[in-house]
């Protein structure tokens, strides 16, 4: 794994969106991975500025979100299809046709979760995925656990994941119980991982994905088994490693 120690959030960003625009230079239809949460807002817009500065195309990209509540609707103004289009694809070129967000409508989640696995599959996998970190290590919803599960599921959220997400809601009371995630299995199955982390929250999280121990406690701590894994972390969220 290589850890890049940057000074701030602002480079965080940056270095992330220069990580996905380093790939579209390579390769114009890339799949790309991507996570929601407060950490990858800054790369979002870096991104948005450098498309409309016509430094990257998104034309032939397909993307693949890593996770969506379920229990609300698309348009609820807390469901990643809304924080996605407000962050990221209302102000760039990707084709709405190759976005993908697990649909967590009506429809019976097992059937979301097979169809999700397989379009992943038939876009030949992901050339890069974006992370973020839960505090309790989790990567997209892949929570703490005895086990962990290979391919997108249905799943319980943490108690801590439903507190610190109930900042973004009125209150804990509406942050939904579960959500679809891709499994870990998908998330490695990424030629490539950047996974960005931000703040003191985050230390600890980063300490033990790095410790070279694996549990599925700290669900991130697979990725130390991945050959081609960056973790871009600022002074803070980088402070308890050596
Ligand atoms: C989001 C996701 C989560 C977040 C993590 C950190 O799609 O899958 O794993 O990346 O909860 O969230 P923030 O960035 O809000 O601290």
């Amino acid at each position: 794994m290589e850890i890049v120690k940057v000074d701030s959030y602002e480079e965080v960003s940056q270095k992330a969106a220069e990580s996905v625009a380093g790939l579209l230079h390579r390769k114009q239809d890339a799949v790309i991975g991507l996570a929601t949460g407060s950490t990858p807002e800054g790369m979002y817009a870096r991104l948005v500025r450098m498309y409309r500065e016509n430094e990257i195309d998104f034309s032939s990209v397909s993307t693949f979100n890593l996770d969506e509540y379920l229990g609300l609707s698309r348009d609820h103004p807390q469901s990643y299809h809304t924080y996605m289009h407000r962050h990221f694809f209302d102000h760039v070129n990707v084709d709405p046709e190759r976005i993908n967000i697990p649909r967590c409508g009506d429809e019976p989640p097992e059937l979301v979760c097979r169809d999700y696995e397989k379009k992943l599959k038939d876009a030949g996998g992901l050339d890069l995925q974006i992370l973020g970190i839960g505090t309790n290590g989790h990567v997209g919803f892949n929570e703490p656990a005895a086990y962990l599960y290979t391919d997108t599921h249905v799943v319980d959220l943490a108690e801590e994941t439903i507190e610190a997400n109930s900042r973004f809601f009125k209150s804990r009371e509406e942050v939904p119980g579960k959500a679809v995630t891709m499994g870990v299995g998908s998330i490695m199955g990424a030629a490539r991982i950047v996974l960005l982390a931000s703040g003191r929250s985050k230390a600890k999280a980063i300490r033990d994905m790095c410790s070279g121990k694996i549990t599925t406690f700290v669900p991130a701590s697979l990725l130390q088994l991945h050959k081609d894994v960056t973790i871009i972390a600022d002074r803070e969220a980088a402070r308890l490693l050596p």
